[in-house]
């Protein structure tokens, strides 16, 4: 079987890493990366310290623009002849291939499901469009077949939970993360890392001023390893840095998670980065009102900070550090880090066998 991966994005890679291997062993596997992110740290950091061979096309667009991604798709994707084609969650990549998906191809969704009901976020568009796209939708939880299956009414037998690839990763890694050493400086347990990059969050400049007063009540350090897209805001809005967040470029992974490892507590926009903080069992407090990874905030993981100032920042992230103990006792919702076998498994057995139906 050919089967054909497209991806274009930090956490794509991330999330992808452990599965990529299992493809090539398998199948007939083609790898195209978008280059919808492009900087050095933000890709080629990724594929060489998590080992991930480099994709067959990078196709060099450079852009989140749905339009051009999807332009850009069109040729490699008729060029790999695909009979399933793998897409990974809600970025404008994902999207975009859904949409530039040949005819005869399979679609196959992974973190499929997951929804925030937010429609101010664009990735809430991205996974409904592509779930409503895609021929399989492989749910990370329970909760995801809940809303593919009861709320949207696609047949069961197409939305198979296989977890999520984010735990495969660090089970993975971990060796290599224990190994890594932690920034100079740094004591354990007595820093917060913070990633904030969400378009709602920074594109906005009163909403970003208003967020960066609140991490100032934070009374730790915080370690900010700034995305590319809030670097870009912050210039432009002329805004400065609270003095107690100590910024870094994006870090490689494996320095990422050290960090989220030794941190007290995670303060975060980031969808997988609540994911991460339940599997190694660090608080996280997430800076939206609303969240598609809901099991994390059902289990006491996680807490959301709307932002509102009558409810100070500081206060929240000390009670989140309580709850240490509890947090590394959880089940993880997520699986148990062989949803790549899964994956490897299902296209092999029922998806190829219902493709020759
Ligand atoms: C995108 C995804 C978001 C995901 C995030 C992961 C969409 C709609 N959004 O958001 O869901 O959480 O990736 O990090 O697909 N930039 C660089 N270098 C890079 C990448 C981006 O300088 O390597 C700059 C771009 O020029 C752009 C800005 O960052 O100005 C935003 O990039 P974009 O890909 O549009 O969205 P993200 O915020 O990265
Ligand atoms: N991450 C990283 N370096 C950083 C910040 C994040 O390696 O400086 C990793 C983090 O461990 C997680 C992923 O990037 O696996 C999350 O990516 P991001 O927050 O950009 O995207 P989202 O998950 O929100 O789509």
């Amino acid at each position: 079987m050919r089967v054909c991966t497209v991806i274009g994005t930090r956490p794509e890679i991330i999330k992808m890493a452990p599965l990529i291997p299992l493809l090539d062993e398998r199948f007939e596997h083609t790898f195209l990366f978008t280059s919808q992110h492009y900087s050095r740290n933000m890709v080629e950091i990724f594929l060489e310290e998590m080992d991930v061979r480099r994709p067959d096309r990078f196709l060099g667009v450079d852009s989140s623009d749905h339009a051009a991604l999807e332009a850009a798709l069109v040729k490699p994707l008729a060029d790999a002849r695909p009979d399933v084609i793998l897409v990974y969650g809600d970025t404008n990549s994902t999207v975009a291939c859904a949409r530039a998906k040949p005819a005869g191809a399979k679609l196959i969704h992974l973190e499929a499901g997951i929804r925030s009901f937010d429609l101010r976020m664009p990735e809430e568009h991205n996974r409904i469009e592509t779930d409503r796209l895609a021929d399989w939708r492989l749910a990370p939880s329970g909760l995801a077949k809940y809303f593919l299956v009861d709320l949207e009414g696609y047949d069961p037998a197409t939305c198979p939970v296989v977890g999520n690839l984010v735990v495969d990763a660090y089970r993975r890694y971990q060796p290599k993360i224990e190994a890594e050493p932690l920034l100079d400086g740094l004591t354990p347990g007595a820093f917060c890392v913070l990633t904030m990059h969400r378009a709602e969050n920074v594109d906005e400049p009163v909403r970003l001023k208003a967020l960066l007063e609140s991490l100032a009540g934070v009374n730790m350090p915080i370690i900010f390893p700034v995305h590319p897209r809030t670097e870009k805001r912050m210039l432009e809005f002329g805004l400065s840095f609270p003095k107690n967040l100590r910024t870094l470029e994006p870090v490689g992974y494996l320095q990422f998670m050290k960090l989220m490892t030794q941190a007290s507590v995670i303060v975060t926009d980031s969808g997988g980065i609540q994911e991460e903080a339940l599997t190694i069992g660090t608080p996280c407090v997430t800076l939206r009102d609303n969240t598609e990874r809901m099991e994390t905030v059902f289990l006491g993981a996680n807490v959301l900070y709307d932002g509102d100032h009558r409810r100070d920042l500081g206060n929240v992230v000390t009670e989140m550090v309580k709850r240490r103990d509890m947090i590394a006792a959880l089940k993880n919702p997520y699986g148990d880090g062989h949803t790549s076998e899964k994956v490897v498994a299902l296209l092999a057995d029922e998806i190829e066998a219902a493709m020759s139906r």
